[in-house]
């Protein structure tokens, strides 16, 4: 599936054939605010975006274990997920994704 990050800066980064953690996408490709400190197991709010409006719904909110931990973050918002919770495969083809402001 093809995903972008809109980087801090503003700047667009197509990923092309990305499959499987959405975290480990950013990070294998050095995208700029994506730490994934604790791995991917939803506990360190380093992979923090958010999800373009019109992607909301295919990809969802953030459940309520996730949306304590975004809580303590800067510039979350309801569309933020801590994106090693978000399985990227086909159906989720064209994913938009802004890197949030890190705390
Ligand atoms: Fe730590 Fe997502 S990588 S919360």
């Amino acid at each position: 599936a093809k995903v972008t990050f809109i980087t801090e800066d503003g700047n667009s980064h197509l990923i092309e054939d990305a499959e499987g953690s959405l975290m480990d996408i950013a990070v294998d490709n050095g995208i700029e605010g994506i730490e994934g400190d604790c791995g991917g197991v939803g506990s360190c709010a380093t992979c923090h975006v958010r999800v373009k409006q019109e992607w909301m719904e295919k990809v969802g909110k953030a459940e309520e274990l996730e949306q304590d931990i975004l809580e303590f973050e800067d510039g979350t918002c309801s569309r933020s997920r801590l994106c090693c919770q978000i399985d990227v495969d086909e159906d989720l083809d064209g994913l938009v994704v802004e890197v949030a402001k890190l705390g």
